[in-house]
């Protein structure tokens, strides 16, 4: 969890973003109305929960953005995830915690035709950007605050993103973010037909391999489960669930529970 934390602080460094931090709760939004850009990702001991729940909720509501709202290990016996969804946020899924030590080395394969590489230029940002829209079903209203968001990205030296190329064509894509001795793994993704054939694993290794050069000892990423088996072939272990909990502006104003 602080990678993603320390992640989201970085994130929210994005001068159109917004840092909502006390000791009890940090919480960022963005112009993106996309819940993965807007959310709460660390809840520490609130004195009334259910009125912070509600305010948070509230917020976004008025802003008219989904948002998500992750329930760490350090919350899980407290009740936070009941809480969440008696206040209306959905269970979204339980994202699988899994980890890896550096000290052993990655094997590497190639592919036939695919290239390998990070974002070092505007096209190769470009190409990340569209397959970012791709992978989510953004609409091309968010097209300007992602290049925005992108143009931010390009100065970060800890955070490294990735694209497989077939053809000359971006397939795939990865990311990894540095913080200490761990590197957190990103927004992997291999547009559908080119699905299967190691690009996932390719492009996941390359961001390894960009963060162990930035120092890194440790990674860690959290997996959809249908994608638990491949991390599991790249040496990851589980080490603990992460329940998200999402909320949408209709379903705050209305009070129903998420669809
Ligand atoms: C997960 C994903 C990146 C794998 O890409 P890929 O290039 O096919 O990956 P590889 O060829 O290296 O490995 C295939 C593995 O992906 C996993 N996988 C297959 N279909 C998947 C799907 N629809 N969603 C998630 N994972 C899938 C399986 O573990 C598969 O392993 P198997 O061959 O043992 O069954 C790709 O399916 C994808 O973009 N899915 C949607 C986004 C996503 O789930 N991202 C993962 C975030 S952690």
């Amino acid at each position: 969890m602080r990678n993603v934390e320390a992640l989201w602080r970085l994130f929210a460094r994005w001068p159109r973003a917004t840092l909502h931090a006390s000791p009890e709760l940090e919480w960022f939004e963005s112009p993106l109305r996309f819940h993965i850009y807007n959310g709460v990702f660390r809840t520490g001991d609130l004195a009334d929960r259910p009125l912070v729940i509600a305010t948070v909720r509230g917020h976004f509501a008025r802003a008219g953005k989904p948002f998500w709202w992750v329930v760490s290990p350090r919350n899980r016996a407290t009740g936070l995830a009941e809480e969440l969804a008696s206040a209306g946020l959905s269970h979204l899924e339980d994202v699988e915690g899994m980890a890896r030590s550096l000290a052993r080395p990655l094997s590497r394969k190639e592919i036939p035709g695919v290239r390998i590489e990070a974002v070092r230029d505007a096209a190769g940002a470009q190409a990340y950007r569209a397959m970012q829209q791709e992978r989510w079903q953004l609409s091309s209203a968010v097209e300007d605050d992602l290049r925005d968001l992108h143009r931010y990205m390009d100065h970060l030296p800890t955070f490294t993103r990735v694209i497989a190329w077939l053809d000359g064509k971006p397939v795939g894509k990865a990311a990894s973010f540095v913080d200490g001795e761990v590197a957190g793994i990103y927004g992997v993704y291999t547009r559908p037909p080119a699905r299967g054939r190691g690009i996932g694993e390719a492009v996941t290794a390359e961001a390894i391999d960009a963060a162990h050069r930035l120092g890194a000892r440790r990674v860690v990423l959290h997996s959809e489960p249908k994608a638990v088996r491949l991390y599991e072939r790249m040496g990851f272990s589980k080490v603990c669930p992460l329940p998200l909990y999402v909320g949408s502006p209709q379903a705050a104003r209305s009070g129903a529970p998420n669809p």
